[in-house]
This record gives structure tokens, C-alpha cells and sequence, in this order.
């Protein structure tokens, strides 16, 4: 097992190339499954939740090379009907999966995801919307078992409640073949479910609407293999942006979308932050503490969920009160302990948090929990007075790549070491 070891408080200088965004390549891969023959997918991380991906698309008989970013999907024997549990547990996202092979190979099993690390992550909207097309959904020892009705999935209506990222990109997955017009309402609109839309349509899909909350799906059609290049990493680019406020510094991030960025960037400005873009780059300078800031998570184009807790450990230090309300998971705060350990003073009530900015945090061993909350611990531990040790850096492993090398060429003395 991993772990990090940073030495503090460092600034943050240099440029850096923001990699493709995990949550836009996963629904891609699971695409593939919609279509006979080789997709091509370009700007693809080597992430462990791409890798993890890859195994589970073998698993249904799929042939998988990622070479220098490049991806190639072979679906010509990809035959398979089952994600397995022990598949499934591991990453939630597996449950992308169902839809392809529900409207392509028409049935499918699939396991209930667990839950992670901040609580029960339900999939009802995904089996609500499966539903809406006509499947026949059961759910069989742990198992959802989804079939296709006498003469394939019909084209729906469905509305998601509450935005779903997951549930849109699965349900509209089975709708592009489904036959007849589908309209899905209240869907999300964050840039990797446009850019799922769009690889949809560039493949053969007839889909109207994308980029907005209701799409208008018409079916049957056959869709050619996928050829597409990942957008860039919103949540990488802003992490790094949180650890220049936290830590101080200027850096450059090329490769990125500043439209996709406009949430982040704009609260970034509001704590103080410098803040000027171009086309496809952002730069971002800071010196001195944060302005204390009040922000609730909100759906794409609100304030994203994956950047909360970047920002809590930005608002640490920050001067002043600052006051963060999760707006989509009722408990995400485990990083909130981890933080508190590092000299952070932050009371949880319920989904929102009181942050108390202090001057300075304290190197501390922390533990990695998941993700996101695992970076916010990396940036709190640059800008740290003394050694931070971050157990458990898988976490870390799965949506960001090589962070520590990133780090360090950006002047962080962090190095991973094997326990
Ligand atoms: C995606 O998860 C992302 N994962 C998450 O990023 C991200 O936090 C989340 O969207 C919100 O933006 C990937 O893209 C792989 P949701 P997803 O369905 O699709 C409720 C990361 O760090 N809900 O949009 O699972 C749910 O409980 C990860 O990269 C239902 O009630 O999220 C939550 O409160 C972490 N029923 C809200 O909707 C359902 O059937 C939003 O969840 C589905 C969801």
C-alpha cells in the first residue's frame, strides 16, 4: 500500500497539461458496447478507474489496448450479459454497463453497487429509467437481471428527480436504440454528459437537445464505433487551481476547457484569487490567505460536488468564516476529520460545514478516504507547516494521475512511498 510524504508549507509555480476527464471516459467505454467493432478513444487518462473499466469490458468479451493515451475498444465478440459483483463493488461506475448491454445484447445482469466511502448511493432513477423503455427489471439476489420486452425497448418518457449524472448516461445509452421517440427531462447537463450526448450522435445516434436538460431521442439506429477525444479533466484543473489559493503561487494549466471552469473560477476570484484565461488555458496566482467564501454544490453549472472538499481545505486557512452546504450528498465529509487533523477548525451540521480559517495547518498522518477528499488532503499537506503523511493514496490513484509528480514539478516536495 502507498503512501505520500510532503514536506511544507511550499508554493506552487510552473505550467502543467491538464489530462482527459475520468468521469467523460468511463460513460464513453461503456458506449463502445453499443456498436460492433473497434472504438477509438483518444486523450484517455491512465487511471485505475480507466484500467478497472477495461477488465470489466474484457470480462464481457471485449478486447482493450490504452497506448499513449489512445484507447481501442473491440466489441466484435464482446457477447457478455454479466458484470459480477466482486467486478461491480469496486467501482460504481461499473453500473454504466447496464444500459449497453440491456439495449444491445438485451438482457443484462449487473450488480448492485455498494455503497463508498460518504453513504448509500441508490441507482433506482437508472432502473426507473430502464423501466420507461420498457424493460422487464428484477432484482435477483444482489443482482439487478434487466431484460428487453417482445420487440426491444420502446422509445419513453422520464423525468430524472433528483439530476443524475449516472442515471442520465445510462438511460440515454439504452435510448438511442430504443425504438421510437424518448424524452428524458431533468437531465444532467455537466460536460461529460454533453460530451457522452455527443459521441452518441457522431457514431449514429439521433439525439436533440444536447447540452440542455431534456433530450429527445429518436430510435432504432445502428451505431458505428465510437471515435472520440476526452474532454480535459474539469476536477483535475480545479484541484490544482484549489492547491495555487491554498498554498500561494501562480501556475499555468493548459489543455482545458475555461468554460467547463466558470463555477470554480469564479469562487476561486471571489477568495482572492488572480485569475486570467485564454483559449485553452487558465492561469491562476494567489499570495497571502484566502477571503473566506459561502458556497452550496449544486449540479453542473452550479458549484461541483468533486470540488468540495478541495475547497473546504482552502477555506482552512482562509480569513474568516466560511460556510459550505453539500448540495447533492447528504454526508460527504469524510475529508473533515482528516483536515481538523492537520489544525483545521470545522463544525458539520447535518450537510453543511462551518469553517473557522486559521493561519497556518499542521503537518499531521492523515488518512485518504476517497478521491476527492484524498487530493484536498495532498494540497492541505503542501501548504502544511511540517510533514503530512497520506495513507491509502489508491484513492488518490484513481482519478488523478501521477499527482505527486504533477506536484512536484510545480515545486511541492512530495514523494510516494511503499508501506
Ligand atoms: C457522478 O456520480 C460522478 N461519478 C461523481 O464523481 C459525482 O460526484 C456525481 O456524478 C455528481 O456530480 C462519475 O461520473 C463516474 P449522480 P453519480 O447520479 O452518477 C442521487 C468522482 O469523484 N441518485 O449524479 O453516481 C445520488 O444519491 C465521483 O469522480 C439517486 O437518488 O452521481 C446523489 O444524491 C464521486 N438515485 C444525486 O442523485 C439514482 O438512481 C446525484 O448523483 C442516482 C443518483
Amino acid at each position: 500500500m502507498d503512501r505520500f510524504v510532503i514536506e511544507g508549507p511550499t508554493r506552487l509555480e510552473g505550467e502543467l497539461e491538464v489530462g482527459g476527464a475520468k468521469n467523460a471516459v468511463l460513460p464513453l467505454m461503456a458506449a463502445a458496447l453499443l456498436a460492433r467493432g473497434d472504438s477509438i478513444i483518444q486523450n484517455v487518462p491512465d487511471l485505475h478507474d480507466v484500467r478497472f473499466f477495461m477488465t470489466i469490458l474484457e470480462g464481457l468479451g471485449a478486447t482493450c489496448s490504452l497506448v499513449g493515451g489512445e484507447l481501442r475498444l473491440g466489441t466484435a465478440e464482446a457477447e457478455g450479459r454479466e458484470a459480477s459483483y466482486d467486478l461491480v463493488r469496486k467501482m460504481r461506475a461499473s453500473i454504466y454497463v447496464l444500459g449497453p448491454l440491456l439495449a444491445f445484447q438485451g438482457e443484462a445482469f449487473v450488480s448492485l453497487p455498494g455503497g463508498c466511502a460518504w453513504g448509500p448511493r441508490p441507482v433506482n432513477l437508472h432502473l426507473e429509467g430502464m423501466a420507461a423503455l420498457g424493460a422487464e427489471i428484477a432484482l435477483e439476489r444482489g443482482y439487478i437481471h434487466a431484460r428487453v420486452p417482445r420487440g426491444g425497448l420502446r422509445g419513453g418518457r422520464f423525468r430524472f428527480e433528483p439530476v443524475s449524472v449516472g442515471g442520465t448516461c445510462n438511460v440515454l445509452m439504452a435510448a438511442v436504440l430504443a425504438r421510437g421517440e424518448t424524452v428524458l427531462e431533468n437531465c444532467a447537463i455537466e460536460p461529460e454528459v454533453t460530451a457522452l450526448a455527443i459521441g452518441l450522435r457522431d457514431a449514429g445516434a439521433v439525439i436533440e437537445g444536447i447540452g440542455t436538460p431534456t433530450l429527445r431521442i429518436q430510435g432504432p439506429v445502428t451505431l458505428r464505433p465510437l471515435q472520440q477525444t476526452v474532454i480535459a479533466d474539469r476536477i483535475e484543473a480545479g484541484t490544482f487551481m484549489a492547491g495555487v489559493a491554498l498554498a500561494g503561487g501562480r501556475v499555468r494549466l493548459t489543455g482545458v476547457d475555461t468554460v467547463h471552469l466558470d463555477p470554480i473560477t469564479a469562487v476561486l476570484r471571489e477568495m482572492g484569487c488572480a485569475i486570467t484565461e485564454e483559449p485553452g488555458a487558465i492561469t491562476i496566482a494567489a499570495d497571502g490567505r484566502p477571503v473566506a467564501t459561502e458556497i452550496i454544490t449544486r449540479p453542473y453549472p452550479g458549484f461541483p460536488t468533486d470540488m468540495q472538499a478541495q475547497l473546504m481545505a482552502v477555506c482552512a486557512v482562509a480569513d474568516g468564516t466560511s460556510f459550505i452546504s453539500e448540495g447533492i450528498y447528504a454526508d460527504r465529509f469524510t475529508h473533515v476529520a482528516e483536515l481538523q487533523r492537520l489544525g483545521a477548525d470545522i463544525r458539520v451540521d447535518g450537510a453543511r460545514a462551518t469553517i473557522f480559517g486559521v493561519p497556518k495547518l499542521q503537518g499531521a498522518p492523515v488518512m485518504a478516504s476517497d478521491l476527492r477528499a484524498s487530493a484536498a488532503l495532498v494540497l492541505a499537506g503542501v501548504a502544511a507547516e511540517g510533514t503530512t503523511i497520506v495513507n491509502r493514496v489508491y484513492h488518490i490513484d484513481r482519478g488523478y494521475e501521477c499527482i505527486e509528480e504533477r506536484l512536484a514539478s510545480l515545486g511541492a516536495r512530495i514523494r510516494r512511498e511503499s508501506v
